[in-house]
């Protein structure tokens, strides 16, 4: 049973049920700040879990944004359901403290996970919480959450300074956060929430799809001039792309480009010449635009299957390429906060889908591993969790021009 139900059964308010728990583990905290008030929770670890525990397969969020809708609701934030691709089962959760909503900081991650679903477990003995979404996203998500209620009850920021934003679709083309465009929001800063090990990340490859499809002519397999095997014409094809990033311009930042030869199918049969193969594959860009390496890919592809040609033909009419035109180049992030290691990461995020305002700092921070995302064995180290939450506080404080540099530099003058 989920949190908001439990109070709408029951008809309680957060404060009356909190009032029973014992001390240590009192998880709300009262927050009045110039005629605000809140009544926002600070346990990280059932927040967390209550995330979880709920499925949230991307296109299957709305269970999950229904409960933090309502957690955030209970706690005194004003929040806006914000419909995505016109289908009311999926939207955006933008949650405000304050009375502001367009507020200075922005504070960012995804609610939807890659299947399948795997469900939650604590384990107690080396203080490890395994399930699906543990690390991606839903770590980030409490962690943000829980950092904002702090710096609120510690009276450190004004209700008015900050507001969050969840989105769905992260892990299938972003159209959560291409949607937050028209939110009608000029963030000064946008905190995303991905896991980077507790580092701030200062910038990560550019990402592009690239589908090569040979066409061939079937025919039996022992009179093969007779036909033009589309497998062949493939394998010929790819070559090149593996060792195309040595070719493609570097950057001292991200290295190489990389192609990753995911899928390849071609064929019906050992006897037959094959009428039709496909390859797809992910390119990691380190330097140029999607562009630049549509070029180079397509010179090179095309260079490499004309010994296929005959009479008239064009590379294009043996070999086609498709770039899906989503895609977008190396992505520079702000990394300026003090006191934080700083990584380039090879992963995607939402970062290239919300449009970036002149002067705006972006910043990418989160706990947990990317290396056990998309896992069978994902999992967080509550430690790691924890830290997060201190994390997401120092940002948020240097972002406002409160953080201990900015005061060190206030008492030197
Ligand atoms: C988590 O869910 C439980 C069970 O519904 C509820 O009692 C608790 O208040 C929730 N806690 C948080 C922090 O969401
Ligand atoms: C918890 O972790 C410990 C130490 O890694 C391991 O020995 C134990 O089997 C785990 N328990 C469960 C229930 O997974
Ligand atoms: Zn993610």
């Amino acid at each position: 049973m989920r949190g908001s139900e439990w109070l709408i059964t029951l008809g309680l308010s957060p404060l009356c049920w909190a009032s029973t728990l014992p001390a240590e583990q009192h998880p709300l905290s009262d927050v009045e700040v110039a005629g605000t008030k809140l009544s926002v929770t600070r346990d990280l670890i059932a927040l967390h879990k209550n995330l979880t525990q709920i499925e949230s397969i991307s296109g299957n969020e709305k269970e999950v944004g229904d409960w933090l809708a309502a957690s955030l609701e209970s706690q005194g934030y004003t929040v806006e359901k914000q419909i995505v691709e016109k289908d009311p089962e999926r939207f955006n959760v933008f949650a405000w403290p304050g009375k502001v909503r367009d507020a200075p900081v922005v504070l960012s991650s995804h609610i939807d996970t890659v299947p399948p679903f795997l469900p939650y477990h604590y384990n107690h003995t080396d203080k490890t919480i395994f399930g699906r979404g543990s690390v991606d996203d839903k770590g980030s998500v409490a962690a943000q959450i829980i950092a904002v209620n702090k710096l609120l009850s510690k009276g450190e920021i004004s209700p008015d300074d900050v507001s969050l934003l969840f989105v769905v679709g992260e892990e299938v083309g972003g159209a959560g956060m291409r949607k937050a465009n028209d939110l009608g929001i000029k963030p000064k800063t946008v905190i995303f929430g991905e896991p980077t090990e507790g580092k701030l990340v200062s910038g990560h490859k550019g990402t592009m799809q690239m589908v090569v499809t040979a066409k061939g002519k079937s025919g039996h397999s022992g009179y093969p001039w007779l036909g033009r095997s589309a497998n062949e014409v493939l394998v010929r094809a790819l070559e090149p792309v593996i060792t195309l990033g040595d070719k493609l311009p570097k950057s001292d930042k991200y290295g190489v480009t990389t192609f990753n030869l995911g899928k390849i199918e071609g064929g019906v049969a050992a006897n037959v010449i094959a009428e039709s193969a496909t390859a797809k594959i992910a390119v990691r860009i380190a330097e140029g635009t999607p562009e630049t390496i549509q070029k180079g890919a397509t010179k090179a592809v095309h260079h490499a299957v004309r010994e296929f040609l005959e009479g008239e033909m064009e590379p294009e009419d043996i070999v086609e390429l498709d770039f899906g035109g989503k895609g977008y180049g190396p992505i520079d992030i702000d990394a300026d906060v003090p006191g934080f290691e700083v990584i380039t990461v090879n992963y995607g995020t939402d970062i290239p889908w919300l449009e970036k305002l002149k002067g705006q700092k972006r910043y990418l921070y989160g706990p947990g591993t990317i290396f056990v995302a998309h896992s069978a064995d994902e999992k967080l180290k509550v430690d790691d969790l924890y830290d997060a939450v201190e994390g997401y506080q120092k940002i948020v404080l240097h972002a406002l021009g409160k953080g201990e540099n900015d005061k060190q530099a206030k008492a030197d003058l």
